[in-house]
Formats: structure tokens, sequence, C-alpha cells
């Protein structure tokens, strides 16, 4: 088979399309991803004839498009059979126009990870991965309820370097009692396994979770907001001073690494969300309709059957809402959010009172004269700048 070179990116939002595996084999205490254990084999056949089923569904919806990258996301989508992940990317090129050479991602697991399998994947057309490694070691491998260890972890790194063209891999911190000294001395180790991209995210207790429970009681403490700051900066110098600063909030690439589909999310491009609990954002003429599914996946499926789709919810998002999200995403991002865009939408200029404080107080920048970003002491106080300039 011939491998096109990945397309360069062209700084534009694109066209991406998801696709959501809902299984794992095991739910992690600190996860509110739409993920499910079944003990019985879940039925691959029936599910990405689902897939396909919605996918011409939303094709009626999107309009004919050209595909600038797609991922595979979960749940653990590493427990697909390879011939599954084929008949999904077959049904994306048949419904819309997939170019040679655009990002096509899938997540893994460490403890899901087969050479065979990950042959598979690659022969399907997938060529990058991103693994859920989380800890570079057991103790706090086994507190975050994985069913891998380092071991695994590191096998799983060195097949995945051998066989994909581009590789990322998560790393949750923050953890209990975790020191800078000991964050400092694992993220270093991670440079010596990583090639150019790295997801690095503060654990975050979510409602729900067994982790919220414990936290709740007071059995499980979580860093405070100054330690949790100074954790941050220790990653942002180790990952600047390794070539890989961080372009977004929690991800660090080397330049011209960076996820091109999760840089779709951030710039407010269009996409498709296709599978359980999945979400999308289609632009039909001056409006963007966001779609939601489903979330449970057998209820999901049985609807796509029935009627062609698993949508909830679909959701006319006015100019004002398309505004907010499009300042919640982009400021997210290092190259920071168009501000033209955003006054084309939103009808208006930021407050000028607003904006001043910010750029007083050196938690947001101008980048030229149309793009605005947040600062690094802006980025870990994100959600009070989003809020401040959006009101
Ligand atoms: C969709 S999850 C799935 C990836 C894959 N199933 C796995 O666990 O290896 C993507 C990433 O989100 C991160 N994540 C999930 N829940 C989190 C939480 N509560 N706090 C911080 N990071 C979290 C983990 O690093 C995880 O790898
Ligand atoms: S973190 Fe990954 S493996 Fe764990 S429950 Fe969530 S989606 Fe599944």
């Amino acid at each position: 088979m011939r491998y096109a070179a990945l397309l360069p990116d062209t700084g534009e939002p694109g066209f991406g399309v998801y696709v959501h595996w809902p299984f794992c084999a095991a739910k992690c205490p600190y996860c509110d991803f739409n993920s499910h254990v079944r003990h019985q084999p879940v039925d691959q056949e029936r599910f990405s004839a689902g897939f396909l089923k919605e996918m011409a569904t939303v094709r009626q919806m999107s309009g004919p498009k050209t595909v600038t990258s797609i991922f595979l996301g979960g749940g653990t989508p590493s427990l697909m059979k390879p011939s599954t992940v084929s008949a999904i990317l077959d049904g994306i090129a048949k419904h819309w126009h997939v170019p040679d050479g655009i990002e096509i991602t899938m997540e893994a697991n460490p403890s899901s990870v087969e050479a065979e399998r990950f042959r598979g994947y690659r022969a399907a057309g997938v060529n990058r991965v991103s693994l859920g490694v989380q800890a570079l070691n057991d103790r706090d491998l086994k507190f975050l309820g994985r069913l891998h260890d380092v071991a695994d972890a590191l096998k799983a790194i060195k097949l995945a370097r051998d066989i994909f063209p581009r590789m990322s891999f998560d790393l949750i911190y923050a953890r209990p009692n975790q020191t800078v000294d000991e964050w400092e001395r694992e993220l270093k180790e991670a440079f010596s396994y990583a090639v150019d991209h790295l997801s690095l995210y503060q654990l975050t207790i979510e409602e729900g979770t067994p982790f919220f429970g414990l936290h709740k009681a007071g059995k499980l403490v979580v860093p405070d907001g100054d330690q949790s700051a100074l954790l941050y900066e220790a990653t942002q110098e180790i990952t600047t001073g390794e070539g890989l600063p961080a372009y977004e909030v929690s991800n660090h690439a080397r330049p011209g690494a960076e996820s091109r589909h999760n840089l779709t999310y951030w710039r407010y491009g269009d996409y498709a969300g296709i599978g359980p609990g999945a979400h999308g954002r289609l632009t039909r003429g001056s409006m963007k309709i966001a779609t939601a599914t489903e979330r449970k996946p057998e209820s999901w499926l049985d609807r796509v059957e029935r009627d062609g789709h698993g949508m909830l919810d679909t959701e006319q998002l006015g100019y004002e809402e398309q505004a907010d999200e499009l300042l919640l995403m982009g400021l997210r991002l290092k190259e920071g959010v168009d501000l033209s865009r955003w006054q084309q939408l939103s009808g208006r200029d930021l407050d000028p009172k607003r904006e001043e404080f910010l750029l007083e107080h050196g938690f947001i920048e101008r980048i030229g004269n149309s793009r605005l970003r947040c600062t690094p002491s802006g980025m870990l106080i994100l959600d009070s700048v989003v809020a401040d300039l959006a009101c």
C-alpha cells in the first residue's frame, strides 16, 4: 500500500469527522467520557453498519465536503477489530471527499495493544495513534485504575513508533501528593519516549465518577490551586525546553506536529460527530447546527436502525452563541483567536474596559491587529478570561 505524506496545515479551520467507539475493558474511576463496559462481546459488524447509516444522514446535513482529518475516539477504539476500522474509514470516504495524506488518528489503550492489530489499523489507513499512558509509575497507574503497567505502556509506545508515522501519548498530572520534583522527573522521562506530540492533562475531579465521591468525602485530596499552578508552570518550562511547547492548554507539539483534528475544534471549524454521544458542528448557510446523539450505545444503535441516525438534539446556534464558542475554543490556542471573525459573528467590539483590564494585568495580549490570545498566566484562569470577554 502507498501512503501519502501528511498534507501541510493551511491554518484554516477545516472539516473533521469524529467517530466514537463507546466501549472500554474497564471504567477508570476518574473518567466521565461516554464509555461503557460490556461483559458480552460487542457486535462490531452491527455497530459499524450503524456508523455508516448515521454518516449517510449527517452527509445530507453537511452537504459535500472535503475532509481534513478523521479521529476515532472513545472509549477505547483499539478494542475494535481492524476490519471494523477499515469499514468505518471506507464509509467516510464514500460520503465525503477524503484526500490522500490527511491525518487519521486513533486513540489506543496500552492494555489493548497487540502488534497484529496495530499493523491492521495502519493497513486500514490510520496514520497517527494517541496512546493513553497516563503515568510512568506502577503505583499511580494502579491508583488511576488502569489495566496496564509501565512495561505495557513502554511496549505500546515502541510498537506505535515503529508502525505509525505519527504518535502521541497522554499523561495525567496533578495527582494526589504529587510534588513538582516528582512530576518534573516523570515528564523528563516521558521525553525519552515521546516523538513530537504529548497531551498533558491535570487530573480533574468529574461529577458522577468514583473519584468525585472520594474527593467529596475527603478521602482523595488533589493539589490545591497554588500547587496546580506550580505543576502547570513546570510543565510549560520543560516542554518548551524540549522543543514541544504548548500549542493549546494541555497539548504540546513540535511546530508542525499539532493534532490537525483538534485544531479544527479549537479553530471552530465544522465537524461531523458519528456514534453514541458524539457531538458535531455543521454550517448551513449562515447558521451553525450543533448535533448531539444518544449516549447509551445500544439505544443509539436502535435509533440509528429505526431512524437513520441517533441524534437527539439538533440546535441552530445564533450568531451570539457562535461568537461565544469561537472565543471559548480559540483562547485555548497559543495562536489565539481571530478577532475580526468574532466581531463579524457578535456584531460588536470587545468591551474596551474589560479588554484593557485583562491586558494591563497581563492575562491577554494582542498579536498584530486582528488576533487576541491568553498569556501563560491568562491560561491558568482561562475560564474567567473567557467569561469576562464574552459578556
Ligand atoms: C477519551 S480519553 C480516552 C483515551 C483512552 N481510552 C485511554 O484511557 O487510554 C482521553 C484522555 O483524557 C484524559 N482524561 C480523561 N479523564 C480525565 C480526567 N478526569 N482528568 C484528566 N484527564 C482525563 C486521559 O489522559 C485520557 O487518555
Ligand atoms: S480513561 Fe479511557 S479507558 Fe478509562 S474509562 Fe475513560 S475512555 Fe475508558
